[in-house]
């Protein structure tokens, strides 16, 4: 949650860091501010509730020429969405100014305690408190800047990603992260700070991933890392492995309909020199060296949230399916609080988008010092996540930059259908022709994803008539049950209509008292296991009254007689059906998002990143 960038160097500072917060709505888009120094060594600070489009007309006649800068865009956490509350924050003196990303736990505590001494607050949030505090220390024992955040970083709780700048210091910015994401940009004469490398792709590929507890002291030609306990880091430069043709929307209306029609290209990324379907071979290069903890492990425990949990759900059928490991499926958010027993004979597998979940890491943080073996499933590359874990597999499908996830869903499903085929492999619970099989066919699953999306027009049309439902349920057995859980978040969060996914045979035991001649009803009645089932839990629905759209095998023709509307994707073999009728219920909360006049990028009152619990 929360965006943060910084300039310092040679050019003019506001034209990058304002683009860099459009890169970087989809972390917080309640309100969004900048503070730039100009030549004169003048401190201009511009904030506004609202999107950064609306912080730029705000300052459209501003003069905001200066190459030291920074700027951030909120999802509010302390205080409300306002003008007052959004960042940047100043010192009481007005001399220092911060951006922050993240939650100062003990901020009570601090701020009552500086509101004896006299410090006088302008906004309810914590990120203002840790200015004063700073402000306060040096006030209080004469040390410079540098030394002052850093004692002040010491005796804050929380989490945090900050830059500070200060007018008596043009030449500087203070940048410094514990459990919020950092990423420095180096350039020639010029340094780059932000969130996430997509602000910073187009002006250099050379990049610092900051640590936890690190401080960059950041000069124009001189770049300083210490630890908070004083010692001096080595940084570490990295290449990145990023296009700026990945961040724009490339001609689709929104980027989460661009990521939807990027789903063969990014479901074949991810398994790109992983699958040798002629050898019959998964190869995961992240978990080679724990082939024997998989060959031996007496349970998997997936930790996840939202999305990447019903990714996780879908793990748990192919795992137990294939290399017939026990497995369970745990919201973080509940693991985390709980106090599950958990030993080092187990594996626990942690999905996340972004790398950077809260929850999750808090997880994941849990079960280590219980002694298990942590996997990471991420698709951002160095995030935190891939770095707390002690192996892992990336899912990368690029950039996912809707708040809405889709292909990041799709891979992280692609990526457990590996590990499952690898850990069934590596236990002999499959056979060698089956794995061919299988294999071959997940190879041209990207084709197949690819022919799914030409129902789009018809999705449309089907979009049209129910747009105005208040309500909408979602219908799946075996391993559609969680695909069906995944289109009803879907819907839900973009088009703001309540829906709920269900086991199909659940129905039965409550959810049906809901149905009446207003509620559709999206099943998946694909041609597999449980298709006899699904069409008695049809016939349950038709009987009440309700309207069915039917996710259906190429050439189904039970279905269609008794669905009002049918969906076919191509026929596939059993595990790789998640992968497949997942993209028409993408398709569909996304045309009745639209529809309804939602942003479907931004979503209200969500973010791409939940980086506070
Ligand atoms: C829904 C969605 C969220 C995320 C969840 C976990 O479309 O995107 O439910 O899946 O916030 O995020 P990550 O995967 O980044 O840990």
């Amino acid at each position: 949650m929360c965006g943060i960038v910084g300039y310092i160097g040679y050019r003019d500072a506001y034209p990058i860091v304002i683009k860099g917060l459009h890169r970087l709505e989809y972390r917080g888009y309640d309100s969004a501010g900048v503070a730039i120094v100009n030549q004169e060594n003048d401190l201009k600070v511009y904030k506004k509730a609202g999107k950064v489009r609306d912080l730029e007309n705000f300052v459209q006649k501003v003069d905001l020429t200066g190459s030291l800068g920074m700027g951030h865009t909120r999802w509010a956490t302390h205080g409300a969405p306002s003008d007052r509350n959004s960042h940047p924050h100043s010192s009481g003196d007005r001399k220092l100014t911060i951006i922050h990303n993240g939650i100062i736990e003990n901020y009570a505590v601090l701020k009552e305690a500086l509101q004896a001494k006299g410090h006088i607050f302008n906004s309810d949030t914590d990120t203002e408190v840790l200015i004063h505090f700073v402000e306060d220390i040096q006030h209080e024992t004469g040390l410079d800047l540098r030394e002052a955040v850093r004692v002040a970083l010491n005796k804050v709780v929380g989490a945090y990603a900050i830059v500070i700048i200060s007018v008596d210091d043009p030449d500087q910015i203070i940048a410094a992260r514990k459990g919020s994401p950092m990423v420095i940009g180096v350039g020639e004469g010029e340094y780059f700070i932000a969130s996430d490398a997509t602000p910073i792709v187009e002006y250099t590929k050379n990049v610092i991933y900051l640590n936890d507890n690190e401080i960059a002291y950041v000069r124009r030609n001189d770049l300083l890392i210490k630890n908070i306990d004083n010692t001096v880091q080595t940084p570490y430069i990295q290449r990145l492995d990023l296009q700026l043709e990945m961040l724009e929307k490339g001609g689709y209306e929104h980027f989460m309909l661009k990521e939807i029609y990027e789903q063969p290209r990014s479901i074949h990324d991810c398994m790109r020199g992983r699958i040798y379907p002629e050898q019959g071979k998964v190869q995961l290069g992240g978990l080679k060296e724990y082939t024997e903890k998989l060959k031996n492990v007496d349970r998997i425990i997936i930790v996840a949230c939202g999305t990447s949990w019903h990714a996780g759900l879908v793990g748990e059928y192919l795992i137990e399916e294939y290399a017939r490991i026990p497995v369970e499926v745990e919201y973080a958010s509940e693991f985390r609080y709980r106090n599950p027993i958990i030993s080092e004979k187990d594996l626990v597998i942690a999905i996340s988008q972004s790398g950077e979940t809260a929850d999750t890491m808090a997880a994941i943080e849990l079960a280590k010092e219980k002694g298990a073996t942590i996997f990471g499933i991420c698709n951002v590359v160095g995030a935190s996540i891939p770095r707390i874990t002690h192996a892992g597999v990336y899912t990368h499908a690029g950039p996912e930059i809707g708040v809405a996830s889709t292909k990041a869903f799709t891979a992280q499903v692609t990526v457990l259908t590996l590990i499952a085929f690898y850990t069934a492999q590596q236990r002999g619970t499959i056979t060698q022709s089956k794995l061919i099989e299988y294999l071959t066919e997940l190879n041209t699953i990207p084709q197949l994803v690819e022919q799914a999306l030409q129902v789009n027009n018809h999705v449309h049309a089907i979009a049209q008539k129910f747009k105005d439902s208040a309500n909408c349920l979602f219908l799946g057995r075996g391993s559609s049950f969680p695909v069906a859980l995944e289109g009803a978040l879907k819907l839900k969060e973009i088009s703001y209509i309540h829906a709920e996914g269900y086991p199909a045979a659940e129905m039965k035991h409550g959810p049906i008292a809901l149905i009446d001649e207003d509620m559709p009803v999206v099943v998946i009645a694909t041609k597999h296991s449980s298709y006899e089932k699904v069409i008695s839990n049809i016939q349950e629905v038709k009987a009440r009254g309700g309207h069915i759209i039917a996710i259906v095998s190429e050439g189904d023709k039970e279905v269609r007689e008794m669905a009002d509307y049918v969906i076919e994707i191509p026929q596939v073999s059993e595990p790789f059906v998640p992968l497949l009728a997942t993209i028409p219920l993408q398709l569909l909360a996304y045309h009745i998002a639209v529809m309804r006049g939602c942003n479907v990028d931004q979503p209200r009152n969500l973010a791409k990143s939940v980086t506070v619990e």
